[in-house]
């Protein structure tokens, strides 16, 4: 297969991959599919979604340093945007449809949770990805773009803490998450990239 026909298919798949849990959810609430909680079953399925796309976009670079896979760099930008779009339905739905748009509510609601100001600082970080991530921010902010982009890292990492935060003791999914990152985080120290790099070079 043509390398650029490779390309359109990927991207093809990735932007249909991360639609489909829209799609679902839309289906689901004009169904009324939705259990005895809409708000809270919406608001868990679009937190989870927005994780995993966060992984998925900060997976890109170790498979491409370990499976020379260039393609899987072009993926982080539409896996990032999508996270901060789930990520934005998510708080939205918070905000909106949780606390009616009540905003001392909302400030206490805030200030009271400690996960939801983790949440909230990670959504600041997407919003702050997601504006700079066009070819013209890139192009002003030169080198600082790339040490800027690392935070999505930081994202990664609060984002696990939100959701080990906010389900009760003894839940854990989270904690696949956590060493889904951890493993990620790993794989960008230099020794082990490069150990892991010199393995799997034959393969
Ligand atoms: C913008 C500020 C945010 C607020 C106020 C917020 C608030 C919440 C709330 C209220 C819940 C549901 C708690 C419950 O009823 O059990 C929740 C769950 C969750 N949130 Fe957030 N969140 C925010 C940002 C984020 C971001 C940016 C991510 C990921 C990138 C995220 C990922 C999750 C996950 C994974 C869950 C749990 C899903 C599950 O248990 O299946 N949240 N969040």
């Amino acid at each position: 297969m043509k390398s650029s026909t490779f390309n359109r298919l990927l991207s093809t798949l990735t932007h249909t991959g991360a639609l489909i849990p829209f799609a679902w959810m839309l289906w689901d609430f004009f169904t009324h599919n939705y259990g005895p909680d809409p708000i809270r079953e919406f608001t868990l399925r679009t937190g989870k979604t927005a994780l995993v796309l966060l992984l998925l976009s900060l997976a890109c670079t170790p498979i491409n340093t370990l499976f020379k896979f260039r393609a899987a760099l072009r993926l982080r930008r539409p896996l990032g945007l999508y996270s901060f779009m789930y990520a934005s339905i998510h708080f939205a739905i918070f905000i909106g449809v949780d606390y009616f748009f009540n905003f001392s509510l909302i400030q206490d609601g805030l200030l009271e949770k400690r996960y939801a100001i983790v949440g909230l600082t990670t959504g600041l970080i997407l919003l702050t990805l997601a504006v700079t991530s066009t070819k013209g921010a890139q192009r002003r902010l030169k080198k600082n773009w790339k040490k800027l982009h690392r935070l999505a890292y930081i994202a990664g990492i609060l984002a696990v803490i939100h959701y080990i935060w906010l389900v009760k003791q003894g839940v854990t999914q989270p904690w696949y998450f956590a060493g889904v990152l951890i493993l990620l985080l790993t794989l960008r120290v230099k020794p082990v990239k490069n150990w892991a790099g010199s393995r799997l070079k034959g393969v």
